[in-house]
C-alpha cells in the first residue's frame, strides 16, 4: 500500500511516500530555516508562498526516492489540523487537486498524532496502547493512544511550547535559531547543576506543562548581577555561559519527564512514545531512558523523523486508509484544531 504524506503546516515543505502504516520508503524536506533567520520566528506569508514554490518539486522528489510513480499511488495523505492556516491551505489544495486528478482516496491527518506514531517506523514491535509525548516548536503534549482511533490528550502546556523555550533562550544567550540544537550542543559544555532553575509542578493531579516561568528565570538571571552576559565568565561566580546552557536544558528536560512519567503511570502502558523536534535533544533521551521505570520501554523515531516530516502524514494516511477512513474533496483546514 503506497501513500503520499505531505505536510505544510508550519515552515517545512515535506513529503514522504509509505509503505503501510510503519514503512517509510522516502521523505524530502525542504527547510526554510534561512528565509526566516533575520526574523527569529516564522512569517506566516513568507511561509505560504515559499511552500507554494517548492511544493511540486518536494512531491517529485519524495516519490523519486521512493521510486514510486504516480500511478503507484493508493492515497494521498495530507495534513489539515492544526498549523498556520495560509502554510496548511497550501498542502491541502496540492493533496486535492492530485487526489482529485488521479481518482485517489484523500485522507486530512492531525499532524500532531502523526507525531505521536512516527517512532513506528522505527520500532516494529510498537503496537497500542502507549503514551506519546508529543514536543515541538508549536506544541508540547501528552496523548493517551490507545488505538488508531482512540488518541486521547491527557495535558499540554499552559504558555509555551518546549521547543519555542529552547529557541528564545538561544536568542537571550546569542546563538542561531532553532535554538534546540546550539543550546543543546552548548550545554555539553557546561555544567547542568551550575544555576538551580526553577521546575514546574501543576497544581493538584493535573498533567500539564510549562515552559514561560523557566524562559523568564534565564531572562532575568542574565540580566542580573549573578550572570551578566557582558561578565559571563566571572570567576567569583564561577557560573558560565555553558553551564547557564546546561542548567537551563536539564530544566527544560525534567519538566518534560515529569509529567510524562505521571502519564505513563495513568495508563499503565509499557510504551512510551516520543515525537516532534525537541525527541531529537539527546539529554531527554539519556535522562528519559534513565527515569523511566522497569518495564517501560521508551521510544524515539530516528532523528529525521523527530521533525517535521511527509512521511509520517504518509504513515498516519496509511493508517487511517485502512480502517476505510477517506475526506472529502472539500475537507477544510483547521488551524487551531488541539484534539
Ligand atoms: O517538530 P518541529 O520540527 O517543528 C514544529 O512543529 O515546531 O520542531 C522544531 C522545534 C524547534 O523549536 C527546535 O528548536 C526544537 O524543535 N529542537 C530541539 C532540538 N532539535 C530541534 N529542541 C531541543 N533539543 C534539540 N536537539
Ligand atoms: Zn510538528
Amino acid at each position: 500500500m503506497r501513500v503520499l504524506g505531505i505536510d505544510t503546516s508550519c515552515d517545512d515543505t515535506s513529503a514522504g511516500v509509505s509503505d503501510g502504516p510503519r514503512r517509510v520508503l522516502s521523505s524530502a524536506v525542504h527547510s526554510q530555516h534561512d528565509l526566516h533567520a533575520a526574523f527569529q520566528g516564522v512569517v506566516p506569508e513568507i511561509a505560504s508562498r515559499a511552500h507554494a514554490e517548492r511544493i511540486s518539486l518536494v512531491v517529485r522528489r519524495a516519490l523519486a526516492e521512493a521510486d514510486t510513480p504516480l500511478e503507484a499511488l493508493d492515497a494521498v495523505a495530507v495534513t489539515v489540523r492544526p498549523g498556520l492556516v495560509g502554510s496548511l491551505l497550501v498542502g491541502v489544495a496540492f493533496a486535492k487537486a492530485l487526489a482529485y486528478a488521479r481518482g485517489l482516496p484523500l485522507i486530512g491527518v492531525h499532524h500532531i498524532e502523526a507525531h505521536a506514531i512516527s517512532a513506528r517506523a522505527d520500532h516494529d514491535d510498537l503496537e497500542y496502547p502507549f503514551v506519546a509525548l508529543v514536543a515541538s516548536g508549536g506544541h508540547t503534549a501528552l496523548y493517551a493512544c490507545r488505538g488508531a482511533r482512540d488518541i486521547v490528550r491527557l495535558g499540554q502546556t499552559h504558555d509555551d511550547a518546549a521547543g519555542e523555550c529552547f529557541d528564545k533562550v538561544a536568542v537571550l544567550l546569542g546563538l542561531p535559531q532553532p535554538g534546540g540544537p546550539s543550546v543543546s550542543k552548548l550545554a555539553t559544555e557546561g555544567r547542568p547543576t551550575a544555576v538551580a532553575f526553577p521546575r514546574y509542578r501543576a497544581e493538584g493531579d493535573a498533567i500539564a506543562f510549562s515552559f514561560s516561568g523557566l524562559k523568564t528565570s534565564v531572562l532575568y538571571f542574565l540580566k542580573g548581577p549573578a550572570g551578566r552576559r557582558d561578565a559571563p565568565n566571572r570567576p567569583d561566580l564561577a557560573v558560565t555561559i555553558p553551564d547557564v546552557a546546561a542548567s537551563f536544558e536539564r530544566a527544560a528536560v525534567e519538566n518534560l519527564i515529569r509529567p510524562t512519567l505521571e502519564a505513563v503511570a495513568r495508563e499503565g502502558v509499557a510504551d512510551l512514545v516520543v515525537g516532534g523536534g525537541v525527541a531529537a535533544n539527546r539529554e531527554l533521551r539519556r535522562l528519559l531512558a534513565e527515569r523511566a521505570p522497569g518495564g517501560v520501554r521508551v521510544r524515539f523515531p530516528r532523528p529525521a523523523l523527530c521533525a517535521d516530516n511527509g512521511a509520517m502524514i504518509a504513515m498516519r494516511g496509511a493508517e487511517l486508509l485502512a480502517l476505510g477512513e477517506r475526506s472529502p474533496l472539500d475537507v477544510d483546514v483547521d488551524p487551531y484544531a488541539v484534539d
